[in-house]
């Protein structure tokens, strides 16, 4: 569709002084149904600088202007609506999507500039749990949609791999842990040693001190604390690798907070020759009380780094190895006021760039009911929901069709594309409650859903080349039979695929691809009922066939974009 508007546009603009095209494109809307017409463009932004009535406007339009791609117009209360040739429509959205194949949507928007993408991150030492997931699939999504629109990305994995939290697992560990322990149990065991310490700290304030007092050995690299750290750190990302294996994540880099301790002299340095530094009773911090936020704390009197600072060092560190255009940060939003906080401590340094930090906040996630919490071990696991979620997946496809191929592959894309889509499947800032009911369930808005009707499109076009021997050559394709009410609904939502990618991309949203391919979805299946495919006239039957590939295409890209995979059969 977006061809379109940009040839209506160009069209208005040469008829109209001092409008560019795109500020033109940018006013031409969809209307509501297609008795308005298929496109619609709005007379009274330019009834001001025309000094005429949008009617009037309209009118005039509507009579000087020439387009082939338009059947006819309609002016109507200061709207001009068109309405397109739906031949040349349908011929132009079929061979569109069969020329560019698994490149369809995509665009060379980015040209080629950097964009630095912060999710997953999750804390060494403690499991992965939904919470992360959600950072994991949105920015997973991000990534690939901005690599699908020209960008180059940078993937980092901020790992949670500094911080007091290992000063109290050393003192755990040496109070009532024991190394067969932990490599045996793993993270299951470093966090009943965290709970434990939480627990008796209660009770026993001097553990809080001691553990206070391992973590500013550790940042002075006694070697005591640096192996235990090391020990800590390797058994989690051992785990967290399989997480993200199964999710098919992938990182261009796992630079954790520790990666930035031997940066932040610097950047405080920065902070100190600004004058932005203040001592407060032994601490430094930037006082931000003209912004109205509360100060950001730098270092601890005990000399010790903190979470803003680590920030605030990779920052500059990211400016200067990749010179990103927009370095993006996905975090629930219980973080909102630690990013507004440190992107302002940049602004103060004087970097322009600070601009183009952006941090992507998401909503909160609850399991029917129960809330997340790390120190009370009250957590759900994401690898028990992932490996829950493919059992339940395999026992539904035993019950549907029970002689599959490679059932155990198939019920692992589907059980996790299942977990991946909720995440994703309404707008991030929205607290989101995980229920199995409504995950599974392969007739709702859900991933399992998407991927089988794009099994279906499959299973047609499979049984088409085994019936008809037929593969689909666009040239022969005869778009006149794809003008019906089904189909050229089917054929505008085809069309509005790149448009709703650029939007997701604006807007940081992956949601709008999921709420996409749910549409596309449902009008693939309203002209599967309406329109009969394999029959006899062979003509029809390829065009309905085309038709069914373009769906195809679009939704394994479409998936792909928010990282799901599409297997042939379910
Ligand atoms: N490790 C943090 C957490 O689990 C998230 C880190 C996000 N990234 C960042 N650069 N602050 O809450």
């Amino acid at each position: 569709m977006k061809k379109y508007k940009n040839l209506i546009a160009k069209e208005i603009s040469s008829l109209l002084e001092n409008v560019t095209e795109q500020q033109i494109a940018a006013l031409i809307e969809y209307p509501p149904n297609s008795e308005m017409g298929d496109l619609s463009f709005p007379c009274f932004k330019l009834s001001k600088t025309l000094r005429k009535a949008p009617q009037v406007i309209a009118d005039e339009l509507k009579w000087s202007l020439q387009l082939d791609a338009i059947e006819r117009m309609e002016s109507a209360a200061g709207y001009l609506n068109f309405f397109i040739d739906k031949v040349r429509f349908a011929d132009y959205v079929i061979k569109s999507i069969l020329t560019l194949g698994d490149q369809y949507g995509s665009q060379n928007v980015g040209n080629d500039k950097t964009v630095v993408i912060d999710y997953s991150s999750p804390n060494i030492a403690k499991p992965f749990h939904v919470a992360h997931l959600r950072s994991t699939v949105i920015g997973n999504a991000l990534y690939r949609i901005y690599s699908f629109l020209g960008y180059t990305c940078i993937g980092i994995n901020h790992l949670g791999d500094w911080g007091t939290q290992f000063g109290k697992l050393i003192v755990a560990y040496h109070l009532w842990g024991n190394s067969d322990e932990i490599e045996k149990g793993g993270i299951d065991e470093l966090l009943r040693l965290y709970v434990k310490f939480h627990d008796e700290a209660e009770h026993n304030p001097v553990l809080e001190d001691q553990a206070r007092a391992w973590f500013v050995k550790l940042e002075q690299d006694d070697k005591e604390a640096l192996r235990l750290w090391r020990w800590f750190v390797d058994i989690s990302i051992k785990e967290f690798k399989r997480i993200y294996q199964l999710l098919g994540v992938h990182f261009d880099s796992y630079t954790g907070e520790s990666f930035y301790n031997d940066k932040m002299e610097a950047a405080i340095g920065q902070l100190r020759d600004k004058g932005l530094l203040e001592e407060d009773q032994g601490a430094s911090l930037v006082r931000l009380d003209a912004y109205e936020m509360p100060p950001a704390l730098i270092l601890k009197k005990d000399g010790s780094s903190l979470y803003h600072t680590r920030d605030i060092t990779a920052a500059l560190y990211r400016k200067d190895a990749y010179d990103f255009e927009k370095a993006i940060y996905v975090t629930d939003y219980a973080q909102n006021l630690h990013f507004q906080q440190w992107f302002k401590v940049v602004e103060l340094l004087g970097y322009e760039w600070s601009n183009d930090l952006v941090h992507v906040a998401f909503g909160r996630v609850s399991l029917e009911g129960t809330s997340l919490s790390t120190r009370k071990g009250n957590i759900i696991k994401l690898e028990d929901v992932l490996q829950q979620s493919i059992a339940k997946t395999k026992a539904i496809m035993e019950a549907r069709n029970a002689n599959i191929e490679n059932m155990d592959e198939i019920a692992r894309q589907v059980g996790v594309g299942a977990v991946i889509f909720n995440d994703l499947s309404s707008s991030r800032i929205k607290d989101i409650v995980f229920s199995w009911k409504e995950v599974l369930n392969f007739e709702g808005e859900t991933g399992p859903y998407l991927q089988y009707t794009h099994a279906r499109a499959s299973s047609i076009l499979t049984k088409a080349m085994s019936q008809f021997g037929m593969s689909i050559n666009d040239s022969l394709v005869e778009p006149a039979h794809l003008i019906n009410d089904s189909s050229i609904h089917l054929l505008k939502e085809l069309s509005m695929f790149g448009e709703r990618i650029e939007w997701a991309m604006q807007k940081s949203e992956p949601s709008i691809i999921s709420r996409y391919l749910i549409d596309l979805a449902q009008a693939f299946n309203r002209f599967y009922h309406e329109c009969p495919i394999l029959v006899e006239n062979a003509s029809v039957r390829e065009a309905r066939l085309a038709l069914v590939k373009c769906v195809k295409t679009t939704l394994v890209n479409g998936l792909r974009l928010i990282g799901l995979e599409a297997p042939e059969k379910i």
